[in-house]
């Protein structure tokens, strides 16, 4: 069964539609990918999925519950983490503080036992910890953002752009981070990236978006290889 099941969504802001007749599924402790060029409303799928888009039409459910129409902070507290793609750092405040404000929910003796978990998957972040946000470099800085999304152990993790201005190098970091997350912590992750080849290379299941409408659903590897690729992504109708 899946985990995060999308049905028949329309969505979008205001009067505004973006998102048309959209089917979604994420499954337990599996990386699902979803790809698609700028403006094709990926980031708008995550946020209904996260209550913060109008819908119109539709309906979500996180592990069998109905979340329709549910506001933000109940959604998160179902146990959905939703890693914005502009992120959520506090520039001025230290990676310690940033990570204790992410935990602003739990119990105050949980705080340390999560930092210190989350300080083993991204050892990196240990020396930094009374350092400013606003200092880090871009991979370190996402590093954070992911910890933090961390904090309040969610069932499942929705990321947006991570690699986004990130050098070559540093894409590969963070995705092996993510790919760990999976393997070793079990979590569950949604995907977003425009980064399609490197995404699609470590997602278990991948979804195309193009114009607010799902394209191709399916096996990553068949998505990335398909003669038609190229033409897919980018709309193009044979
Ligand atoms: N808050 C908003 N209010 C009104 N329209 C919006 C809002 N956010 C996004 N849109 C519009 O919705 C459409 C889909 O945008 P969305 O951000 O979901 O695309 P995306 O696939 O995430 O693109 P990108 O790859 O550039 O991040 C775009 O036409 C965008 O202008
Ligand atoms: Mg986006």
């Amino acid at each position: 069964m899946a985990m995060l099941e999308v049905k028949n969504l329309n969505a979008g802001y205001g009067k505004l539609k973006v998102l048309f007749d959209v089917n979604f599924r994420a499954k337990e402790h599996e990386i699902t990918v979803l790809v698609g060029p700028n403006g094709a409303g990926k980031t708008t799928l995550l946020n209904s999925i996260a209550g913060l888009a109008t819908i119109f039409d539709g309906q979500i459910t996180f592990n069998g519950k109905d979340i329709t129409g549910m506001p933000p902070h109940k959604i998160a507290k179902e146990g959905i983490s939703y890693l914005l793609q502009m992120g959520n750092i506090v520039s001025g405040l230290t990676v310690r503080e940033n990570l204790v404000i992410a935990g602003y929910l739990l119990p105050k003796d949980e705080v340390d036992d999560r930092i210190e978990e989350i300080l083993n998957i991204f050892p990196r972040l240990k020396e930094f910890m009374h350092r400013k946000a606003g200092t880090l470099s871009g991979g370190e800085r996402r590093m954070l953002a992911i910890g933090m999304a961390l904090m309040r152990r969610p069932k499942i993790l929705l990321l947006d752009e991570m690699t986004t201005d990130l050098a070559p190098i540093l894409v590969k970091m963070v995705l092996e981070k993510v790919v760990e997350l999976r393997d070793q912590y079990k979590q569950t992750i949604v995907l977003v990236e425009q980064n399609a080849k490197r995404a699609l290379e470590i997602g278990d299941y991948a979804y195309l978006l193009v114009s607010g409408t799902m394209r191709y659903e399916g096996s990553p590897e068949e998505l990335l290889h398909h003669p038609q690729f190229s033409k897919l992504y980018l709309g193009i109708k044979e």
